[in-house]
């Protein structure tokens, strides 16, 4: 298979490189990597899951292009996010001697990717790295864009960087295996991108099962377009945290027993319920009513209180403002700018 077999989007940001989706795209991983990074070796962080599952069809790949590869497998789960997982695997990657001229392959959901990113961005100040996301929620969010992080304990994704990946390889078949549960996390992202910048995608989304190559394409092309517009995350990329600051409150309340998709699932109902609040329109009910056609349980467990609490340390705080990102319409979000303490307020009118 050539990479014409697939649909490929290309991103232009502080590194140029473009995310190849189609069934099978696994099968040009080989020959791009030559094209991109030519004959070096390669360290191949995965999670215990995909590494039982796909592990092997990887290193076949890699192998058969003529790659020599050292694996390291994490955990499966948030907690493999950590600070003590990513100083294990620069280590690995040290004792391996790898240089760089050599290259990383992050093959996995967001937290293999997200820790894959920034260890790629430290290890010898910077190799280049390839993102083959495995997830829904990985192939529409976290591969593209560059934001890479680790979770430290006073909260999620606190610890980063921007640093771009030189390719993104999106085989929509691995995600074939997925459990339904993780399954639909992705498409609660998949759903924010139409709230905030798509109503004919998000209108397509009531028939299901969706298009998933031309659903996770359209999702990466909004992506793509708000990336190359800020990339560094001062204006319009805020958009892409609709549902986020209070996803990530209750994902970080339930010791992420309850999972990203799920929460920001929630967080944007909460957010829906907020922008009337602020004179923007309700679009509580019909979001309500996609987000449980795909069966998301949308119940706040936790008091806005205790959501304040976790809301003081998000990443998106600037001095004592918060910015949130409130439904104009289906379709059109806005990013608005209030002090802190106003969140409390409406959380406690919304929760
Ligand atoms: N996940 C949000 C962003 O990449 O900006």
């Amino acid at each position: 298979m050539t990479t014409d077999t697939y649909k490929t989007i290309h991103v232009a940001a502080s590194g140029s490189y473009d995310i190849i989706i189609g069934d099978g795209a696994l099968a040009c991983l080989g020959e791009r990597l030559h094209a991109l990074v030519g004959n070096c070796r390669l360290a191949l962080l995965t999670d215990s899951n995909i590494d039982a599952l796909h592990g092997a069809a990887m290193m076949k790949e890699l192998t058969a292009a003529g790659y020599d590869v050292c694996k390291y497998v994490i955990p499966a789960g948030e907690e493999s996010k950590s600070a003590e997982n990513m100083l294990a695997f620069l280590d690995f990657m040290a004792r391996n001697r790898l240089t760089r001229s050599d290259a990383l392959v992050a093959f996995g959901g967001g937290v293999v990717g997200d820790l894959g990113g920034l260890s790629a961005s430290l290890y010898l100040r910077g190799i280049s790295y390839i993102q083959v996301p495995t997830t829904l929620l990985a192939a529409v969010d976290s591969s593209v864009g560059g934001k890479t992080a680790i979770d430290i304990p006073a909260g999620k994704n606190l610890v980063g960087a921007f640093y771009q990946p030189r390719l993104v390889c999106c085989d929509t078949r691995l995600m074939d295996t997925l459990s339904s549960d993780i399954y639909r996390d992705g498409c609660a992202e998949v759903i924010k991108y139409g709230v905030i910048l798509d109503a004919a995608l998000y209108d397509k989304l009531h028939t299901l099962p969706f298009d998933r190559i031309d659903v996770v394409a359209r999702c990466v092309e909004i992506k793509r377009d708000v990336v190359q517009e800020d990339e560094f995350d001062n204006g319009k990329r805020g958009l892409l945290n609709f549902g986020h600051t209070f996803g990530h409150a209750i994902e970080k309340l339930s010791n992420f027993e309850v999972s990203h998709g799920s929460a920001v699932a929630k967080g944007m109902v909460i957010a829906a319920k907020m922008a009337p609040l602020f004179g923007l329109a309700d679009v509580e009910k019909p979001l309500t009513a996609l987000l449980e056609q795909y069966g998301f349980d949308l119940g706040c467990p936790y008091s806005a209180e205790q959501m304040f609490d976790v809301i003081l340390s998000d990443k998106k705080r600037r001095g004592g403002n918060l910015t949130l990102v409130l439904p104009r319409a289906i379709g059109n979000c806005d990013l608005i700018t209030v002090p802190v303490d106003e969140v409390l307020v409406k959380l406690k009118q919304v929760i």
